[in-house]
């Protein structure tokens, strides 16, 4: 082919992605307001185990919701659904990310509980397909990726608010491979995009009383799309005269993040999806890695939460998925009963959970028989809900 067919070729490519980008738009602005769980006669949890350790974590994380939810479930306030199909041999087979039959019944869902899926690249013995997480948040147009983080004995408490469904993830499955030598990803910014997320952002620090959000991008030299991004933030920080903000690079922020001078400073921060995924696995490590941290993907209709670690299958493969850390998706599960407006117990799960994991220690994962079981790990967090010094306990070890 002609370097102007192929010239030709790729505009139509482009052309095509512009189109679809103009559709997104229209819909972000004809969205509707946030949900109201509190007016919904029954909330549907949805529970999908993905691949891997997956379903075993998960289970565990069911068996803990069910048990705080016992009264709301027989009530008919609260009723789960678990959805299979989303693993990797079927998403194969059918070619495509998420099942439709799949994607059907997470629309009947309000919040999803999901284990982690595996996300196939090139040279694996998988197709190609997108990733299931990248599409339910696209899907489900879950915008606000919202990643909690406290050390307390470091005074370290962040939070926060990644881009979802933008960036270099809006595109990632349909770059353009021109001919041989060259190749083009893209990465999309749209004012609608930026400015629900900022928002979101300012929204919660300015509500928690946190009164203070840093802005990351690398404006300096991606000016296009985060130079826009930046705009916007300034434009949003207007709306809130109290709350105080600054901006920082991706680069010199990732390493602030480990000087101890500064780091406790930072509070709330937005930023752009590529550099929320990079930045949030960094900031999981000082509270004992990605194991250990809980991922909200929050949008107006739908919110799923999740574990923000991989599906482990080297686990399986070993027959050790018994053994696996179910923490960060119980960590997800207290975060998904905050949001529906289970606050007493999403603390006490939060609690629970720090006790057992950070603090008493009485039994340990290793991921391997040398450590307790997820199922034994979960029988202990819920005696440990039920101890009536719970809070003492756990103010104890603050
Ligand atoms: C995350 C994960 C995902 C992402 C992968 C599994 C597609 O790393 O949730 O941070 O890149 O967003
Ligand atoms: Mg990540």
């Amino acid at each position: 082919m002609s370097h102007s067919n192929q010239i030709e070729k790729a505009k139509d490519h482009l052309g095509k992605l512009i189109e679809q980008q103009f559709t997104r738009i229209e819909k972000m602005k004809a969205t509707k307001d946030f949900i109201s769980y509190d007016e919904l006669d029954t909330i549907v949890v949805g529970v999908v185990g993905g691949d891997g350790i997956g379903p075993y974590i998960t289970a565990q994380a069911q068996r803990i919701l069910e048990f705080l939810l016992k009264d709301e479930a027989n009530k008919g306030k609260i009723k789960f659904k678990v959805i299979e199909g989303l693993t990797i041999e079927n998403r194969a087979k059918q070619n495509k990310a998420i099942p439709d039959d799949v994607l059907e019944d997470l629309k009947k869902c309000h919040v999803i509980l999901k284990g982690p899926t595996t996300t196939p690249r090139a040279g694996d013995p998988w197709p190609n397909i997108e990733s299931a997480n990248v599409a339910m948040r696209k899907e489900l147009d879950l915008f606000a990726n919202v990643r909690p983080v406290k050390v307390p004995e470091e005074d370290i408490d962040w939070v926060f608010y990644r881009e979802n469904t933008e960036g270099a993830y809006a595109l990632g499955s349909d770059g353009i491979v021109v001919n041989d030598d060259l190749f083009l990803d893209f990465t999309v910014t749209t004012y609608e995009g930026s400015y629900r997320i900022i928002k979101a952002a300012f929204d919660y620090a300015s509500k928690s009383g946190v009164n203070k959000v840093t802005v990351v991008t690398k404006a300096n030299v991606v000016k296009t799309t985060d130079g826009k991004f930046l705009e916007i933030a300034r434009e949003v920080a207007k709306e809130y005269p109290n709350v105080e903000w600054d901006d920082w690079y991706i680069d010199i922020m990732t390493a602030k993040l480990i000087d101890t001078n500064r780091r406790s400073q930072f509070k709330v921060m937005v930023l752009p999806n590529l550099y929320g995924d990079i930045l949030t696995d960094e900031a999981a490590e000082f509270q004992g890695g990605v194991g250990t941290a809980g991922s909200a993907n929050i949008g107006t209709q739908y919110a799923m939460f999740e574990a923000i670690h991989g599906s482990a299958p080297r686990m399986v493969d070993e027959g050790r998925a018994q053994y696996a850390d179910p923490s960060s998706i119980i960590r997800a599960a207290a975060m998904l009963l905050e949001h529906i407006g289970y606050n007493g117990e999403a603390k006490k799960l939060s609690m629970a959970l720090d006790i057992c994991g950070q603090y008493e220690k009485k039994l340990v994962i290793t991921g391997r028989d040398t450590g307790a079981t997820s199922e034994e790990f979960a029988n202990y967090i819920m005696d440990t809900l039920t101890r009536d010094d719970l809070e003492e306990k756990w103010e104890c070890y603050l």
